[in-house]
């Protein structure tokens, strides 16, 4: 007899990307060079400062649990960042420092969510996070969102969509598939309305620092009842390494931390003690380089694909991701995504990862790939669309 697998698993859907991974192995296998524009993380190495951290910190430091809410050092080193990047002030004390982002969503939505509650996300979006309120027994609540709000969900729309049962409303910015963002008055909207319903607003910070545009405002900035979750993957690229933190109103510290001793007893030893380095000035000036080199690639790549048919409503101006219209190009963007992976060798996210609302019109392009590499995407993208 089969034994009993929780009822929660049929509400969990595979990561659609890592599907076209497969394929493009695949392919690849075939003897095929394929060009991955479907990966949601940098091109580029962790920063050799960071690097040799690590290496000195193996040698010379207790390879040991630290507490669970981090080395306390580094949580100041994240104060200093906030108070030199962004001019705000935040005590240590309200930083959790977590293994990944993935841990710091998980924990927020843990202290805050009981079962039946629902939490405001916007759709197309991030597709752990609904899995990450499900796994809590809570609801998703998908609100559609299009290029008339800059794929992003605002006060308005969350209005719209509320009930009784919202507890939370959660928005990234920039957004991943979207690479758009919210202005800091978009953000202060949506923590008066949280304030005004007595529920949490929590903003995903992961790909804040990879802005190409003005310089961003931090939701921290907006009142210390809003939560935030960064990580040191993106902008610092450090993802397999398994960093991130929170920014959490005082009153939740001591049960954040109760229940990280418990799932995870203390984010990696070795990974707190690299990320020091992550503020040096040489790892900033190796990173900020590494930004303008994505925003040169942003900058060809949008009127390229443009130039061969997709649509491209809203200029991204973060993240490294194009959240393309490819609905003039083909009826079915996932069926478009394996056509062009097995034609033309390029992998590409289909929209259904990201939601609902609209997927079989959209495909996410990431530039994590150099110019060149886009290049070439762009004349085979040309000849297979030429020659259907
Ligand atoms: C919007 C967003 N949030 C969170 C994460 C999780 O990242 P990590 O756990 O590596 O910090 C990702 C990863 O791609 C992401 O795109």
């Amino acid at each position: 007899m089969d034994q009993k697998l929780a009822a929660r698993m049929a509400q969990i859907d595979a990561f659609e990307v890592m599907e076209i991974q497969t394929l493009a192995r695949e392919v690849e296998a075939q003897g095929h060079d394929v060009i991955h524009l479907e990966i949601g993380e940098p091109d580029f190495r962790t920063p050799q400062p960071v690097i040799d951290a690590a290496t000195r910190a193996l040698q010379s430091k207790p390879m040991n649990y630290t507490s669970a809410l981090g080395l306390m050092e580094l949580r100041e080193a994240i104060a200093r960042f906030y108070r030199d990047r962004y001019g705000v002030d935040v005590p240590a004390a309200r930083i959790v420092v977590t293994a990944g982002s993935s841990a710091a969503l998980l924990l927020a939505f843990g202290v805050l969510l009981d079962a039946g509650d629902e939490v405001l996300l916007s759709d197309p979006s991030y597709p752990c996070n609904r899995h990450f309120v499900r796994a809590y027994g809570g609801v998703p609540r998908l609100c559609p969102v299009g290029a008339d709000s800059r794929y992003q969900l605002t006060a308005p729309i969350a209005r719209r969509h509320w009930n009784d049962r919202v507890r939370m409303v959660m928005v990234a910015t920039p957004s991943n598939p979207t690479g758009t963002t919210l202005t800091a008055a978009e953000i202060a909207d949506l923590a008066a309305l949280a304030r005004e319903k007595g529920v949490t607003l929590l903003v995903d910070e992961i790909y804040h620092e990879l802005t190409y545009g003005a310089k961003p405002h931090t939701a921290v900035e907006v009142g210390e009842d809003v939560i935030v979750v960064n990580s040191f993957s993106k902008y610092f690229q450090m993802t397999g390494w398994r960093l991130g933190w929170l920014v959490v109103p005082p009153r939740l510290v001591r049960d954040v931390e109760k229940l990280a001793q418990n799932l995870f007893i203390s984010p990696s030893t070795v990974a707190q003690h690299a990320a020091l380095a992550c503020f040096a000035p040489e790892t900033l000036a190796i990173v900020e380089a590494r930004r303008r080199e994505l925003d040169e690639r942003r900058k060809f790549l949008v009127p390229a694909l443009q130039s061969v048919g997709f649509k491209v409503p809203v200029v991204p101006e973060g993240a490294f991701y194009v959240y393309a219209d490819s609905s003039a190009l083909a009826p079915d963007s996932f069926d478009l995504a394996r056509r062009i992976l097995r034609e033309a060798h390029i992998a590409m996210t289909p929209g259904k990862d990201f939601g609902h609302h609209e997927p079989e019109r959209h495909m996410r392009i990431a530039y994590t790939q150099p110019v060149a590499r886009l290049q070439e995407a762009i004349r085979r993208l040309a000849a297979f669309f030429g020659g259907h």
